[in-house]
Parts: C-alpha cells; structure tokens; sequence
C-alpha cells in the first residue's frame, strides 16, 4: 500500500515525497501553513508536529534547534526543514495556521464623489429583420441600427458576441441591448432591454484582496468580499514569494492560478450577494503592488528583485478578462491601473488618485502601512515616492510574537506607569495569541511612555518588576502571562523585537524625510496613512514610536483602504484612468537603495526622542 502523511487538522492526505519538505505538501494541498520567509529557514513560523510517522524521522538541523529549543521534546519541528517518507501523522498547531485576517474593507471617508462615466454603457436597439429583398447579415444589420440611433460608427465585435448575436436577434423579445465599451467594441448582446450593468473593483494586496461588485449605473455598492492573499504560504513579502516563483518551473502558474481562483471566488460571493449572474459583469479594474500585478497577469517577476528592479511594463493595460481566467462576461476586460516602478505600483497610484494628494494645495505625506512601506510627498505642483525596506514588522512579522491582525491579536497595550500593571485589548476580545501591527507600535510606545525603553531602544535594566526578566534572547518584557494568554506561553515583547521596529520605523521616518527635503523642505502639515495598518495605529503611539517626521500641529489622518477606492472610481469613471495614467507619468520615483543620505537619516532616526533618558543622550 502507498505510504501518506496526514495533516491535521485539515484531514488532508498526500504521499510523501523523498524531494519536498512538509511544507511544499502543505502548500501542494493549499493548507494554510504560515511560512513568512517562503520556506528560507529563517522565520520559524512554519512549526509543525509529527504526530507520529512509520518512515525515518531526520535529526533536527541546528536551525531547528535554535528556533524550536525544548519544543523539539513535544514533536515540534520546522516544516520547510522536515523530509519524511513514510507512513505518518503531521499537526499543523494553531499558531501556525494562516488566520482570518481583519481586513480594511471600507474605502476613504473622503467626502470625494464620483462622476458616472463608466468605460461600458447599455444601448438599446430595434433592428429591422432580413428580408428577400434586403439580405442584410446580422451583424450589419445591427450596426446599421447603432449608427442611426446612437450616432455609434462601426464598433468591433468580439468572436464571443458574434456566436450570442443571432439567438439575440431572434428572441422573442423585442429589441435588442448591446453593450458597447468607450463605443468602439461590442461585448455582450442580450435580447430585449437589458437594464443591468455591473463591475467589479478589486485591490490585490499582498496579504489581503478585496473585490467591490459595483453598479455602474448608479454607482451603487451592492457586494464587498474580501479574502486572504492564497500566496502567502509562498512567502508573506514580496520578496520571498518571487524567490518562491523561482523555485520550481510550476511556481509561477501556481501563484497565478491562485489568485485567479481566489478573485473568482471573490466574483461568486459577491454575484450570489447582489443576486446577479456573474456573466454579467461587464468591467473589471484592478490596482496591487508591482509583485501582485505581474503575478496575476502571468508576468515573469524575477527582475522586480535585481537592481535596477525594473517591472516588464509601467502604463496601464486593458486585457480581456477570458485571458486572465476571470468568469465574468466572456467578451468583457480588466484594466490594470498603471505601475511606477518595481516597488511602487498601482495600489499606490490609486492611493494618490483616491486621496486627491495630486490636487491639493497643502504639501501633503501619504504612508502606505500595509506589507510594502510606500510613501509619496506631494501636492498639485509635484509628486515624489519611494519604497522603504521597512521589512514586516508593521505586519507582525519577524516579531517573536507578531502575528496578523486576526481575532485573538493584540491590537493595543495600555500600561499603567505607577505599578506597570499592562492590559491588552485584542482584536474580536479573544485571549492573546500575539500581536499584530497596531499592538507591536502601541506595546513599544507604551514602555517608552512607562519608562521601561530608552531613546537607544534599550530596556531600562535599573527598573524592577516580575514583567521585565531575562529571556533566552536577552531582556524582554511580559504583556500577557502563560495563564491569561490562548497559547499557554508567555506573550514577549524581545529586546530583538524592538530593534526590529526600530529598523522599520527608522525606514518610514528616513524615507519620509528624505522625501520631504526633496520636496523643497516644507514641513508637512498634513499626514494621510493608508493600509490595513495605517488604519489602526493610534497617531500618539505614531508620534511616541517617532514613526514620520511630525510636529505637535501635523494633522494625521486614517485615510483606509485608498487602494480599494482607487480602484472602485477608475470603475465607474473612465476618466480617472487617465487621471491614474497622468499621475504615473507625473510622480517621481526616487530610489532609496543606493542613497547615501537614506542611510545616514536612517541611522540618524533609531532613536526614540521621545524617551525619558533622550536630553542625557546629547
Ligand atoms: S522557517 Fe520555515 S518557512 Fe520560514
């Protein structure tokens, strides 16, 4: 009998193979195993438990032992290190499941209104029926109609409209309602008078998508669904999905396939909630980072991560929707919003377009807090970004305890300075699992507030409580206790965890400020932070962390999910896709790779100035 590993708690099966590691079965299966670093062997997120196996159980790699410690006595081990090859039992434990991820689905609450003039538009006909005298084939007789009602010159027609146009024009119903795009292309004919006509907007984030089924007639919203990335367990940044995609010949197709089934599901939840027929969803918009983007399109993504980390195309395409997978109207297409660079894509571009940065007077920064740290200074005048390698601490990531910003996060930390008694507020009020993004800045702006972290990030050693010991990394300090947490641990917050935010907030507040000098040193007087993350940092734990370059007047606002409406306008006006295209060519790119400047204001902005000890430092 064939040899299979089982994992639970998915009860799923698969045989082993003697050249893939528990984790490439997991991810063979779609389980949804955390491997933040894409199977690198640096994260050690991906912990599994052998239950039991039949076959050879391999010693434990150094790494292993490292990362797991005494775990290893329980069964544990890191999947992307684990080779089995016999009969056996693997646990994926729930620390290292993929949660449900609280996702920013709601757009800006800025007051900006759309203009409705979709890219598709309805036009209904009367065509007269053939006659002996008057042999006139279909497709002419139905242009003829659309010249002389709507003024409309020889539209093309796609293969798949010609195929429906007899059954249409010979229906028992009177007329006929052609769908005609910027009225150069018919892509869909349905009999009598259609009144429908639905899009669908989705931002592709890298650890979160959300798709908006809109009305274009009326602009109405009438489905917002949202989804895990199903990339992640190919790595949680960018970086190490690409590397992943070069893995194995098959990567590639694999990435793609994923995030077509996943935006088809995405398609069904919201046709089934707006009780539409998907085939009648005619425009589809689509803005993500550059990773995201060449992923979904098929595009080869490995050069985004080599200087001069070029993206295979920047402008905006028009690609019909049958190429992609998508199942929507068969003749109908996707317009990817621009890209600006191998780092800078079109989320970002429709961030601007969303928040209006390119129309305002006011120097204005805009913080994109999600996986990527994309920042963009500007006003009407001028535009300029940059990517920070802020890495994925504002995530959760490479925190001992970060986790998503799923039920059970940590998400605020309050601590009391007298007696420096903590309490946590997590995310649905679930026992803490870990911290998210949020909970990591507010943790870290809470102990500098209480005294216990010092401007060089270092723990305050003279100060004596039972929450502040020594670990097996160093110091570290206890937010939850073993009894109160839903891992039976202790929830930490490391001396290396703190250097860790240190470093990304250091790249946010460098980038911030490199930009503004290029800007002509204005000081910004408005902050917008965009991203799952922007969203929920509180501006005081912000300003406490020295995450931007802000003075006490800086106004900072929570501008949500700007990708998503970015998207959602370029869908029901055509117009602001040239507006997007015009804002690509428009911003400028500055690349902080090679920037002497970057470096010393980086080095420059590890410090938190707002530490008690900060004046006896100079
Ligand atoms: S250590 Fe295994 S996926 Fe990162």
């Amino acid at each position: 009998m064939r040899s299979s590993i089982l994992f639970l708690p998915f009860k799923r099966k698969i045989a082993p193979d003697p050249s893939m590691s528990l984790l490439d079965l997991s991810q063979k299966l779609s389980l949804p195993l955390t491997s933040s670093c894409g199977g690198k062997k640096i994260c050690g997120k991906c912990k599994v438990i052998i239950v039991e196996t039949e076959g050879p159980l391999p010693e434990p790699s150094d790494r292993e032992l490292e990362i797991l410690g005494p775990l290893i006595e329980k069964g544990y081990r890191l999947a992307c290190e684990t080779l089995l090859t016999g009969d056996a039992v693997v646990r994926i434990p729930e620390e290292s499941q993929i949660g449900r991820q609280v996702i920013l689905t709601s757009a800006t609450h800025h007051p900006y209104q759309a203009r409705m003039r979709p890219s598709v538009n309805h036009y209904f006909v009367e065509v007269p029926p053939p006659t002996l005298d008057a042999p006139r084939a279909d497709r002419e007789r139905l242009l003829f109609a659309l010249k002389e009602a709507y003024g409309i010159q020889d539209p093309s027609m796609d293969t798949f409209v010609l195929r429906e146009l007899p059954h249409a024009l010979r229906s028992d119903q009177n007329g006929l309602t052609a769908v005609i795009r910027n009225k150069s292309e018919i892509i869909a004919v349905y009999p009598g008078k259609e009144e429908g006509l639905f899009g669908m907007a989705f931002d592709i984030g890298t650890t979160t998508v959300v798709g908006f089924l809109l009305d274009l007639h009326t602009g109405a919203k009438l489905s917002v669904q949202s989804a895990m990335n199903p990339q992640i367990p190919f790595g949680d940044d960018v970086i190490s999905r690409i590397a992943s995609s070069q893995e194995r010949p098959d990567r590639m197709d694999t990435l793609r396939q994923s995030m077509v089934d996943c935006l088809n599901a995405l398609i069904a939840d919201a046709s089934a909630e707006a009780r539409i027929d998907p085939s009648r969803i005619v425009d589809v918009t689509a803005a993500g980072n550059t990773a995201m983007h060449h992923f979904f399109v098929g595009l080869d993504a490995r050069y985004l991560s080599m200087a001069p980390y070029l993206p295979v195309l920047q402008s905006a395409q028009d690609l019909k929707a049958r190429d992609l997978g998508l199942e929507i109207g068969k003749s109908a297409y996707v317009h990817m919003l621009p890209l600006k660079d191998g780092f800078v894509g079109s989320d970002t571009m429709a961030c601007i377009l969303a928040s209006r940065l390119h129309r305002v007077r006011i120097p204005t920064l805009l913080i994109d807090l999600g996986t990527n740290g994309e920042i963009v200074v500007g006003n009407r005048e001028k535009l300029i970004c940059c990517s920070t390698a802020a890495g994925p601490a504002f995530e959760g990531g490479h925190i001992r305890w970060g986790m998503r910003a799923a039920p059970g996060a940590i998400e605020q930390v309050k601590i009391d300075p007298k007696n420096l008694d903590v309490n946590v507020k997590t995310i649905e009020g679930k026992r803490p699992l870990g911290l998210c993004g949020s909970g990591i800045i507010s943790a870290v702006a809470e102990m500098i507030r209480a005294g216990l972290v010092l401007a060089k990030g270092n723990f305050n050693d003279q100060i004596r409580t039972p929450r502040l010991r020594k670990g097996k990394e160093g110091l570290e300090f206890v937010l939850a206790w073993a009894e109160d947490s839903g891992t039976a641990e202790n929830i930490v917050m490391t001396q290396k965890d703190i250097s860790e935010l240190q470093m990304a907030k250091s790249a946010v507040f460098a980038g911030a400020r490199l930009l503004m000098d290029l800007f002509g040193n204005e000081s910004i007087r408005r902050i917008l932070l965009a991203g799952a993350g922007g969203n929920t940092v509180d501006p005081h734990d912000a300003r406490t962390i020295g995450l931007f370059p802000a003075s006490a007047e800086t106004e900072i606002i929570g501008v949500g999910n700007a990708a998503g409406l970015g998207a959602c306008l370029a869908l029901l006006d055509k117009d602001k896709r040239k507006e997007a295209q015009s804002i690509a060519a428009k911003t400028r790119y500055y690349e902080l790779s090679g920037s002497a400047r970057f470096q010393e204001l980086f080095v420059s902005s590890m410090f938190f100035t707002s530490a008690q000890d900060w004046k006896d430092q100079f």
